[in-house]
């Protein structure tokens, strides 16, 4: 595992634009796993402007994301669909169809799960998965008590998750109960994970992730077990973490 700790949140954000670019510019066929909530807003504005700038094409590259909320339509605001347009899909140019994002309307959720599964393997698996962290160490929605082996499922969202998102919707009874998310398997099956974390309130989470026992009641504890992870921290964040500093 590395760590870099980044005075603040801008040079965080910049430094995972950096690690996408160069997967970009090293496969023939990317493939990137990407992440929602507010933590790698950054980053895709960085990868925008990067784009905008000339320097940067996603002509090539497939995506995948974590999760989507069961029952949403994929045109709601809140949608994880409707959060990758406008953070990103829309700004730069993805061919169309490149990028797959759960689909938490299917008729059939589990052959949505499956089918999502089978993509990913058929685009030769993920080369780069961006993750963040819930203050409860859950990646994705891989809630605590998640079997480690878990592949893409139904998953149901913890009352803290749902009250940590309640923010985005017209309260917690808003907040979807339900989402199709990765599981911890198809997040360990990425060759490459980089996980980001900003803020006081991911500290104790770090701290898990990094030296915890590795046990599902942490979900992201068994990111010690993968071969190549980079943990992008601001201070903040790297606050709880002993012998690390920015
Ligand atoms: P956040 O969410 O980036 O909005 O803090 C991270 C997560 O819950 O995985």
């Amino acid at each position: 595992m590395r760590i870099e700790v980044f005075a603040d949140y801008d040079q965080m954000s910049a430094a995972a634009a950096a690690l996408v670019e160069r997967a970009v510019s090293a496969a023939e066929r990317p493939v990137l796993g990407f992440a929602t909530g507010a933590t790698p807003i950054g980053l895709y504005r960085a990868l925008v402007a990067r784009h905008r700038a000339g320097a940067l094409s996603f002509s090539r590259a497939r995506s995948f994301n974590l999760d989507e909320y069961v029952g949403l339509p994929a045109s709601h605001p809140q949608s994880y669909r409707s959060y990758m347009r406008e953070n990103l899909f829309d700004a730069v140019d993805f061919a169309a169809g490149a990028c797959r994002v759960p689909d938490g309307q299917a008729d059939s959720l589990k052959a949505e799960c499956e089918a999502y599964e089978a993509q990913i393997a058929a685009a030769g698996g993920i080369d780069l998965q961006v993750l963040g962290i819930g203050t409860n160490g859950h990646i994705g929605f891989n809630e605590p008590g998640t079997p480690f082996g878990t592949l893409t499922h139904v998953a149901t969202l913890s009352e803290r998750t749902r009250q940590s998102n309640a923010v985005y919707f017209a309260g917690v009874e808003a907040v979807p109960k339900r989402a199709i998310s990765m599981g911890i398997r198809t997040i360990m099956n990425a060759r490459r994970l980089v996980l980001l974390a900003s803020g006081s309130s991911k500290a104790e989470a770090i701290r898990h992730t990094v030296s915890g026992p590795v046990t599902p009641e942490v979900p992201s504890s068994v990111l010690q077990l993968h071969p190549d992870l980079t943990l992008l921290l601001d201070r903040a964040a790297a606050a709880a973490l002993d012998g690390v500093s920015a």
